[in-house]
């Protein structure tokens, strides 16, 4: 397995929409053992155009305190929304370091493949269903900022170069 480098904002294959998989694309099970290693040094979701693959893949790990265990999404459809909308707190693997509340459907169902292309749907609330909007939103090449204000937006782009370019002026 190897550890994927991770696509930065304001990288452009980020802003790409990803391809439906086919069941036949042998490459799959390998990508996917990858974006879960990769995923274990940080983060709670990961959607393989993060890692510069336009497929439609997702993998999830809410940690152990969650309940549920690590699993992969393939082209993954949300095929109902609530009409009730909550704020949730919402990171980026491609922005690291800034965060902010994203209002979006409480509830969701979902319907996937998983990594044996065996069909699955799925009803989810709190954090999964977070999770789930914000890494099909990536296979969309939509990032959590574009659901901000503008002024909200810019002022977390300019936190993030900020941040960016300090780390880079580190000896
Ligand atoms: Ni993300």
């Amino acid at each position: 397995m190897t550890i994927l480098t991770i696509l930065h904002y304001p990288d452009s294959t980020l802003r790409k929409t990803s391809l439906l998989v086919d069941p036949k694309d042998a490459t799959i099970p390998g990508l996917i053992a990858d974006m879960f290693e990769t995923l274990a040094i940080d983060g709670i979701g990961l959607a393989a155009p993060q890692v510069d693959v336009l497929k439609r893949v997702v993998v999830i790990d809410l940690g152990s305190d969650q309940d549920i265990p690590p699993f992969a999404l393939i082209n993954p459809e949300i095929c109902w929304c609530s009409e009730r909308t909550v704020p949730y707190s919402n990171g980026c693997l491609s922005l690291p370091g800034v965060y902010a509340d994203v209002v979006r459907p409480e509830e969701i169902e979902v319907k996937y493949l998983d990594e044996n292309f065996n069909q699955h749907h799925l009803k989810a609330n709190d954090l999964l269903a977070v999770c789930i909007q914000h890494e099909i939103d990536h296979l969309d090449g939509k990032l959590f900022i574009d659901h901000l204000s503008k002024l909200k937006r810019e002022v977390l782009i300019r936190k993030f170069v900020k941040k960016t370019q300090r780390s880079t002026e580190l000896p």
